[in-house]
This record gives C-alpha cells, structure tokens and sequence, in this order.
C-alpha cells in the first residue's frame, strides 16, 4: 500500500474531469490521489477541445476555478453556415435561451486545475498508467499501476474514479453485460490545427456536395480546422498545401475571401463515433466524462459533459463519504446519464446537419439547414441546444 495511503477515492486520469473532481474532492477533505498515465508537460500542453459553455464556465465559477478563462478566454456567440445557396450567421447569444461560450484552449483549463489541485496540497502521480481495477464488487476495490520507474503500484481506496477518457483503464475493468451503445457515425474527419489566426469571426460550418469543413478559433494566432475526408484516409496524405486548398473551396474563400494560412502544427483523422455506457456506477467503481460517454465533437460537447459530470459525480461521494448519505451516490448513474443523452441527441442532430451520406441524407440536410435560416423558432431551438448541456 502506499505510504500515503489507503485514500477515499483513487481518480484515473488528469484531464478536465478527474482534475474537476479532485479539486472538489480535495477541499471537501476527502482524501484522494490522481494517477495519470502520461507526463505532466504533456498534460498541460495536449491540444484538445476549446469551447466552453455556459454551464460549464458557471461550475467552475462555482468553486472558484474559473480565474484563468475570465481572465485570457474570450467570448464567443456567432455561427455562420456557408452553403451551397449562400451563406447566414447566428447571433446564438441573443437568440432563444441561448449565450455565449468561453473559447480557451483545453490544455489552458487543464494547466489551471492542475495548479489549483497541487496548490491546495492534492496529490497526483505522473507517468503512472493504470492497468486494472478489480475487486469493483467489494468495498475495498483494488488499483493496479505501472509507475513511472516500471514498477508495479497497488491501491485499495474505498471508490475508483473511471475519468481516464475512452481507452482508459477502468473501461476494461466493467464486469461483461454492461450495456454500450455505440454509434459510428460513418464520417470521418481531419483534425488540423494551424499556428494561423482566425479567418471568420465565428465558427464556420462549410457544408456541401464536397464535403463538410470546419473552422474554430482556439487563440488569436492559433485555429482548428476540420475537413470530411473518405474513411482510411492517412494524415500524412494531407500536405499543408493540400489542407488550405481544399479548405479554401469549401469554404468559399473565392466569395467570402481568403483564408489566413500557416504552418500546420498537428494533423489527426478521427471517425465520428459516439457512445454510452450503462450504468456508471458498478459498486466501487464510477465513471466520468469521456470513459463514461464519448460524444462525436460536432457540437463541443465532450469537455463540458466531463465538467458537469465531474461536479455531480463530487458532490455524491462527499454526500458518501464525509456525510454518510448514500442516496446521491445511487442516483450518480441516472442523473447523470439524462444529461448525457440530451448531449448526444442533439450532437447526433448535427451530425446529420453537416454532413450527407447518401443523396436522400443531402436532401434533409437542405431542408433542415432551410428551416435554420428561415424559422426563428428553430433557430432558438438552436441556440439552446447549441450552448447547454
Ligand atoms: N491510467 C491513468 N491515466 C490514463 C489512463 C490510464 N490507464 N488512460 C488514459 N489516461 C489519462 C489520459 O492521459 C488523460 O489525461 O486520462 C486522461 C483522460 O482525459 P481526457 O481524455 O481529456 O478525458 P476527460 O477528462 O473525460 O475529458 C473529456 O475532453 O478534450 C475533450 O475530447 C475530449 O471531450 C473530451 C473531454
């Protein structure tokens, strides 16, 4: 056992939600420690998502963590969709129940709660991959490690936090029968993130006979793109020079005017999928964010579900843990979970608002991009779904 041990709760995983979790954890008193396969530099400098909701912004207000997003994030609340017939922009912020999002680059976020954690005294382990849980059915589940000298780590808390993402270790420790519902969208795309400032002042859905494209700001000299590719495409086939080019005519450069070019500094391709598990809980082991549900990130879902999850998940072992009330710790799962549906509905509903399949696909995508422009009851239905979780 190790020396500081036997703790509470041993969190899987440094990411948005294991790091959500342990700041809670930590200054309710409970006593946790956070085991994460990779190195700290690569932690705190990965490039992942970047757009925070409302929601998720208001948590982390909540318990004071949102201190670096107010300050360097910036507000972000226009769409524009660039279509075959033209192009229209949505104020989403003004529209229906809708508000702005923070765009602030993950690694910014994951950097913030990583310091608050060590700062307050948390503890986490670096370089330290989980390799099984077991045991999950008895009140002293059992975590196995592989430190960072290579040697093998034992803990025995009282719960496994699963927040280590959809390869993780704690998927493969669920008992056979859990439920997996997945879906692969058929889709496929190239992720690309170019040291170039942004060329629209919103985010940009390309949508055509070519193929969907995509643009987000991350920062005012960094932005991703996104390009439909055929399934079994390579990255390395994708020259800068070819990116900008297919960018630049999906995009329209040619009547909405040229794109700001630079070097691509990462390139990645990525099959649509999405998936929930059922349920999250299996006696000492929980699940959050994406090792819970991974969600195709069409509407930038996945990092402000791990959030949310992340505060609910806290809450219920606290409630367990330091208040012997286990009621919210039954209900985790469930109240979770409806969350994590409503997400999934309507990311799936933009999945089929960028992209075509088949020429029947095509045709409702027109009407329903129709309905978009010209209906402002669905585009408040829009913004509202856009912005919440
Ligand atoms: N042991 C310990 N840590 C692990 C293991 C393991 N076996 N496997 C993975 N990890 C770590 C990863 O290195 C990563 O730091 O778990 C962490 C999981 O973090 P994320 O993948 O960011 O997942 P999560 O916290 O659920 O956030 C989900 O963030 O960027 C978005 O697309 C992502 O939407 C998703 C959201």
């Amino acid at each position: 056992m190790d020396a500081q041990g036997p703790y509470d709760v041993v969190i899987l995983g440094a990411g948005p939600a294991g790091l959500v979790l342990g700041n809670l954890l930590h200054r309710a008193g409970v006593d946790c420690l956070i085991l994460e396969r990779e190195t700290r530099d690569r932690v705190v400098t990965r490039a992942r998502a970047g757009f925070l909701a409302p929601n998720a912004v208001r948590i982390l207000d909540r318990h004071g963590l949102a201190g670096g997003l107010h300050r360097a994030g910036r507000e972000h609340s226009r769409c524009e969709f660039r279509t075959d017939d033209g192009r229209f922009t949505l104020d989403y912020a003004t529209l229906g129940r809708g508000e702005p999002h923070t765009v602030y680059p993950q690694q910014e976020l994951v950097t913030d709660l990583l310091t608050a954690y060590e700062t307050a005294g948390g503890r986490v382990r670096f370089s330290t991959g989980a390799l099984g849980v077991t045991g999950a059915d008895s009140t002293r589940p059992q975590v196995t490690a592989r430190g960072p000298d290579g040697a093998l780590e034992h803990w025995w808390p009282r719960y496994v936090a699963g927040c280590d993402g959809r390869h993780g270790a704690a998927r493969r420790a669920l008992p056979t029968g859990v439920r997996r519902q997945h879906r692969d969208h058929g889709v496929t795309w190239l992720a690309v993130l170019a040291e170039a400032p942004p060329s629209l002042d919103a985010v940009g859905y390309a949508i055509g006979e070519r193929g969907f494209a995509g643009h987000m700001a991350r920062s005012p000299r960094i932005t991703r793109y996104y390009l439909q590719c055929e399934r079994g495409t390579a990255a390395g086939d994708w020259t800068a020079d070819r990116i900008w080019a297919e960018l630049s005519v999906r995009l329209r450069a040619d009547r909405y005017g040229p794109l700001h070019e630079g070097p691509i500094i990462e390139r990645a391709v990525l099959d649509l999928e999405s998936d929930v598990l059922e349920p999250l809980r299996h006696g000492s082991l929980l699940l959050a964010g994406d090792a819970a549900s991974l969600i195709s990130p069409c509407a930038a879902k996945g990092a402000n579900l791990a959030v949310l999850q992340a505060e609910l998940l806290a809450e219920a072992l606290i409630d367990d843990l330091r208040h012997g009330r286990p009621g919210p710790l039954a209900a985790y799962s469930e109240r979770a979970l409806a969350h994590v549906w409503r997400a999934q509905e309507f990311t799936h509903w933009m999945v089929h608002l960028l992209h075509g399949t088949s020429p029947f696909d095509n045709a409702l995508r027109r009407s329903r991009l129709a309905s978009l422009r010209t209906s402002r009851g669905a585009q408040d239905w829009f913004a509202e779904n856009y912005v919440g979780v």
